[in-house]
């Protein structure tokens, strides 16, 4: 029998698991004050879901995906990304039907074989959230503002939001052209990853992390000089948009994104501190990608923030242990008893308790519950029952009330 976890995969434990709820939380409620609805689709789908739409090319198909036949011999894959299960969804559901404009949010695990390190890891979480129905760069901006203000009542209002614009399917061609002339005579140069994705993907090679690769594109063409009328108007109006909602941002003309269904703005935010996996959220339009799931032309724009990477910005300042308020030391049977009830009583108030349950000695019980944390020890014993009054003591300050019983509870859900 083995008790390890599959590499790349880890067990979210309390207090860290306090913390994961709460970004849940803070996200859900700031999605739905801008209109959104949740939204759930299964972890795994038909592979074609994923190939199809994050493309043949890209890492991701290529490399990452945990793709397996079923038992009716169907290629199904674990979902690496949100997205693409969520137009899958959108299209057979008819959702265009419901309201020509729909806003949908969703959380949970997504699977990649990457090679694992921190911040990266082959079962990680998501939180995400799409726009369907409306091509306007207001749509844009709007995610953006609603993002940056989830990001600052997180307490990260530092982070760098960079923006992109990645043109269009008829624009785009001729920018890949000269991007593939600029490096044509530095190919041998590039990293042997850049070498293949000259022929099959060669935007790619802008975002290369690579130091060489890094260094070899240095007055490579700015895709933003390369974009039709209607895209340049698109990005100008976002842009113009974001500085009207005050929403921060910075200008990356490199950001090319990894998964291949993006059209016109592309954009990540960054944290400086989180070392090579630096990126937090990420995210685009996808004006095409409806449509190649057969469903009708509808333009769409969303983003996904990495759980882990977000929490670990956040976690130092919110975590809390997991203490309770009350430890209930009990000398003797009918201590033992009075205990229990007395436990049951407060829970029911909502005071968290606990009891020594195993016994020992009042030393024994008293240490417990000073490494448990609570800021109130409730003491009883043969002697306290026999005088009807038991002591509460105050962890912190060691001041002790005498109470009879029939007050300890609404005293103790009454303390501040
Ligand atoms: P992505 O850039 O592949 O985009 O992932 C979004 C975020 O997920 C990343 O910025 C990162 O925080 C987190 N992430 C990705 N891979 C890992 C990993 N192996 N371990 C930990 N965290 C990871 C998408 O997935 C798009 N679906 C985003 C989107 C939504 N675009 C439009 N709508």
């Amino acid at each position: 029998m083995t008790s390890r976890g599959v590499k790349g995969t880890q067990d979210i434990l309390s207090p860290d698991v306090e913390v994961w709820r709460f970004l849940e939380t803070t996200a859900a409620r700031h999605f739905e004050t801008y209109g959104f609805r949740e939204i759930r689709t299964p972890v795994m789908e038909y592979t074609q879901v994923f190939t199809r739409s994050i493309g043949e090319t890209t890492d991701i198909v290529e490399k990452e995906m945990y793709t397996f036949l079923d038992k009716g011999d169907r290629s199904v894959t674990l979902r690496p990304e949100g997205t693409a299960s969520v137009v899958r969804s959108y299209v057979q559901n008819a959702l265009h039907t419901r309201s020509p404009v729909q806003k949908l949010y969703y959380m949970g695990p997504m699977f990649r074989y990457e090679r694992p390190q921190a911040g990266r890891y082959r079962q990680f979480h998501q939180i995400g959230a799409e726009v369907f129905g409306a091509a306007d760069p207001k749509v844009d901006a709007e995610i953006l503002l609603m993002l940056t203000e989830l990001l600052s009542s997180l307490g990260l209002s530092e982070l760098d939001c960079q923006v992109n614009s990645i043109g269009c399917p008829a624009c785009r061609p001729a920018f890949r052209e000269a991007v593939r002339n600029f490096f044509r005579s530095r190919l041998a140069e590039l990293c042997t990853e850049c070498q293949r994705r000259f022929d099959t993907n060669p935007l790619r090679i802008m975002d290369c992390k690579t130091p060489k690769c890094r260094e070899l594109r240095t007055g490579a063409p700015a895709v933003l000089d390369h974009l039709d009328p209607e895209c340049r108007s698109h990005f100008d109006r976002f842009t113009r948009y974001l500085e009207l909602l005050h929403v921060p941002f910075s200008l990356n003309t490199n950001l090319v994104r990894g998964l291949d269904y993006y059209t016109r703005t592309t954009f990540e935010v960054i944290a400086a501190g989180l070392g090579a996996q630096n990126a937090v959220v990420a995210g685009g339009r996808y004006d095409g990608l409806v449509e190649e799931f057969g469903g009708p032309k509808t333009p769409a724009m969303g983003f996904a923030m990495g759980v882990e990477r977000t929490v670990a910005l956040i976690r130092e300042r919110l975590i809390k242990e997991n203490t309770p308020r009350v430890f209930i030391t009990a000398l003797g049977p009918s201590a033992e008893e009075m205990a229990m009830e007395l436990a049951s009583g407060l829970r029911r108030r909502g005071v968290s308790t606990e009891l020594a349950y195993d016994g020992g000695s009042l030393k024994s019980q008293m240490k417990r519950a000073d490494r448990s944390g609570a800021e109130y020890v409730l003491i009883i014993g043969d002697e306290e029952i026999e005088r009807g009054r038991f002591p509460l003591r105050n962890m912190a300050t060691k001041e002790q009330a005498e109470l009879p019983r029939d007050q300890i509870v609404d005293h103790i859900a009454a303390l501040p």
